[in-house]
């Protein structure tokens, strides 16, 4: 049987596997439709989630909420979160013994939200799902289809910010995302 999500929550809040919890704020589990055809998956809250406990508010955030308007949706129709539930000291990326205490977590609201198409933001999110073997410059655009759900490693919405002109590439990844979920919507 599956946790609620109100347990699934305060198992979260009160989680102190490792040492990330120690210096936030709040914890960002992550937020959307629990019953959304698509996940983003990003890869820890910066300092704006930090304070708000929501996942992908700040700079990059209001990026990634264009780019899934572009795609014809809201925030609220999709279900976005993190690899890692605490921010990270100093935006650096999380350690592997972090993102392996915070697995469980990332699971468990897979399976519950059950998406058919998962966008992984950037290499952290990519590796931690896919394994370390992606490259997100090789990867990224290319479908990984495990037991009939749909993965694509794009950049991150950050690495948009600081270079604009892997935006093409990126919305290259996003019209295959939109032509997968109309094509599971059909089939
Ligand atoms: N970057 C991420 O990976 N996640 C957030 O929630 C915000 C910025």
């Amino acid at each position: 049987m599956r946790l609620s999500w109100e347990d699934l929550h305060s198992r979260i809040e009160s989680c102190e596997n490792c040492g990330l919890c120690r210096n936030i704020h709040r914890k960002v589990p992550g937020q959307g439709d629990i019953h959304a055809k698509l996940m983003f998956i990003g890869e820890g809250p910066g300092a704006d989630e930090d304070l708000q406990g929501l996942a992908f508010v700040g700079k990059a955030g209001q990026l990634l909420t264009k780019m899934i308007a572009a795609m014809g949706l809201t925030r609220e129709q999709v279900y976005i979160c993190n690899v890692v539930k605490c921010r990270p000291p100093n935006n650096r990326a999380p350690e592997p013994d972090e993102m392996a205490c915070c697995m469980p977590f990332l699971r468990e609201q897979f399976l519950m939200v059950h998406p058919r198409v998962i966008v992984l933001l950037g290499a952290t999110a990519a590796k931690a799902v896919l394994g370390d073997q992606i490259r997100i410059t090789r990867d990224r655009g290319k479908w990984v289809e495990k037991k009939g759900f749909y993965f694509m490693p794009t950049y991150h919405p950050a690495a948009l910010l600081r270079d604009e002109s892997k935006k093409r590439d990126v919305w290259q990844d996003l019209k295959m995302v939109m032509a997968k979920l109309k094509e599971t919507e059909e089939g």
